[in-house]
């Protein structure tokens, strides 16, 4: 059995937008969206890089790499921990990567980079404080967020 439950699979390939961040050679924090990010295997999460250029030198450089995936309606998630591998064209790694996102209904593989696959070490529970007052349930965070997001895309629609 690898490091990856069920659910932390489940998330991830739901989601598939999700935070990762290195750290620069002087020490401070990069922080960047990837939507592409995908679960490889029961012990790997991959993503694709486009335009991830001070992530992929931080990578380059040593540096590990912590994954935040949150679902925003639920507002509960996974954090994860670990090594990365930088794979590119020509490698057998970086073709599989490109016909996964392929099969997955991605338009976005033309201009991949490389496929960055991260073993994970760590994984760990999100929770927002918000479930601590022992009342709140998923159902019902679910349905106070659909109702604030509805408000905010109608704002929007009107301009
Ligand atoms: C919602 C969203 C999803 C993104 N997904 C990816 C992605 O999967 N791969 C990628 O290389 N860049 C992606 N980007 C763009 C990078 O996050 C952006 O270019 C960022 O500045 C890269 O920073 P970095 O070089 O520190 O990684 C995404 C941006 C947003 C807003």
């Amino acid at each position: 059995m690898g490091i990856l439950t069920d659910d932390m699979k489940r998330l991830v390939a739901e989601q598939k937008l999700a935070f990762h961040a290195t750290v620069c050679p002087d020490g401070s924090p990069n922080l960047s969206p990837k939507g592409s990010t995908r679960v490889w295997d029961d012990d790997h999460l991959f993503f694709a890089d486009i335009c991830s250029p001070q992530t992929i030198a931080n990578i380059r450089a040593g540096s590990l790499v912590e994954v935040n995936v949150v679902d925003p309606f639920v507002r509960k998630g996974y954090r994860f921990k670990g090594r990365a591998e930088i794979h590119e064209p020509g490698a057998a790694i970086f073709a599989e990567g490109i016909e996964r996102m392929r099969a997955d209904g991605s338009k976005l593989t033309g201009r991949v980079k490389a496929i960055v696959v991260i073993e994970v070490r760590d994984a760990a529970p999100l929770v927002s404080p918000a479930y601590d007052d022992g009342a709140t349930t998923e159902a019902g965070m679910l349905e106070a967020q659909r109702v604030r997001f509805a408000r905010l895309h109608e704002r929007q629609a009107r301009g």
